[in-house]
């Protein structure tokens, strides 16, 4: 683990102005107001029909919250460009005594925050490390137990713009794609790994319909030459889905996106952090997380389904709730939040974004696996 001091140097250097936050507004929302959601008719956030989560059905513990506690701190478990800790400290900062501990597993992130720690001092610490084990980076900051975790699942606009992190289909670089900059890369899975197994990382993680047709065109190319490139994998893809008028991605889109959630465990690493977040999180605090695809907002809904006792139809994927089930979460907006037109137009990457938030009850938390979630295998 490593923690950047702030008198190191260099501030900046992979330009982090280029990340702009996503749903920034609702995420500081869902995260900082005590008294639930309150982007009811501002900017239309909130959908119609919402419910709020009612005053009954909250924990005992938030009938006294009319003053803000002395301390507040707030875990930023993917801490990217700093786009949601800054929102957070300048929120709070002439408000209540708050810290911010951001982490990210990609020693970049961890170096370019360099500026905002000269900014904000003692208030923000930066970890390198996974969200997945917030519980460990905290407590070797001295912490217990946090009041807010926010998570926004995926690559940031610095990584995927950087050809040599080999993130994106458009961009000719190596076709690493790892975000902690360590381990296999993406070459050495599709030059490694058999036929079926390709085909499956690509159905299971991408839900691409072309996946065996792309797995065999894989094998055959790299019997004659290994992959090394993005543009070079992008091109085998290709020429495999063709791209019709109609289809609005890249047909290398899904492929892409299902390697790298492979090749960063991206899934295990959400259910794990769901899991840690319901530990380390005191009663009243917040859980917010944004993502960006089907597969990982179906574990952030079901998990926040289950941990708050709200199994519709008793769907035979989740557990069964009895009466003796005590929620540890309360959902604060049953529909997922969206990006409104405005920050479409303004951000293309808000137009896949879907929040969903809880608020930590007093009940002990439980631990959810991929079974009890309805998911599919977050493993091959
Ligand atoms: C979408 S960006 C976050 C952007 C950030 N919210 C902002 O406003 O600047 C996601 C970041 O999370 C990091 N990340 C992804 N998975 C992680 C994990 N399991 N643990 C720690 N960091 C992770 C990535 O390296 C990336 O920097």
């Amino acid at each position: 683990m490593m923690t950047v001091s702030m008198t190191e140097k260099n501030v900046n250097a992979g330009g982090t102005d280029r990340h702009i936050p996503v749903l920034l507004e609702p995420v500081l929302d869902a995260l900082l107001n005590e008294e639930g959601h309150s982007s009811e008719g501002r900017q239309g956030y909130l959908k119609k029909g919402d419910k709020k989560a009612q005053p009954d059905q909250m924990s005992s513990t938030d009938e006294d919250k009319t003053q803000p506690p002395q301390k507040r701190i707030f875990i930023d478990g993917t801490f990217g460009a700093g786009g949601y800790s800054r929102g957070i400290l300048n929120s709070l900062k002439d408000k209540c005594d708050v810290r911010v501990i951001g982490i990210d597993q990609d020693p970049d992130a961890v170096r370019d925050a360099r500026g905002m720690l000269r900014e904000f001092g003692p208030k923000l610490d930066v970890v390198h490390g996974r969200y997945s084990e917030m519980e460990e980076v905290v407590s070797g900051l001295g912490v217990s137990e946090v009041d807010g975790v926010v998570l926004d699942i995926g690559v940031s606009s610095m990584q995927l713009d950087q050809d040599e992190r080999g993130f994106s289909f458009l961009r000719k670089g190596p076709l690493d794609m790892r975000m902690s900059q360590s381990g296999p890369t993406a070459a050495d899975l599709v030059n490694g790994l058999a036929e079926e197994e390709i085909a499956n990382v690509l159905y299971q993680f991408g839900e691409e319909k072309k996946s065996r047709y792309i797995a065999r065109a894989i094998v055959e190319r790299r019997a004659s030459e290994p992959f090394r490139t993005t543009t070079d994998l992008a091109q085998v893809i290709e020429a495999v889905v063709y791209k019709k008028a109609k289809d609005k991605i890249h047909p290398a889109t899904r492929s892409f996106q299902a390697l790298r959630i492979y090749l960063n465990d991206e899934l295990g690493e959400l259910l794990r952090g769901l899991n840690a977040a319901s530990r380390i999180l005191k009663p009243g605090g917040r859980l917010v997380v944004v993502c960006f695809h089907s597969l990982e907002d179906r574990i952030v809904k079901n998990y926040l389904r289950a941990a708050s006792g709200r199994v519709p139809n008793q769907s035979r994927h989740l557990p069964e709730i009895n009466k003796e089930f005590h929620p540890s979460f309360q959902i604060i907006n049953p529909k997922a939040v969206k990006a409104n037109d405005e920050e479409m137009s303004r951000n293309k990457r808000a137009r896949s974004a879907v929040l969903r938030s809880g608020v930590r009850t007093e009940a002990p938390p439980h631990e959810f696996f991929e079974a009890d979630l309805g998911v599919k295998s977050l493993q091959l």
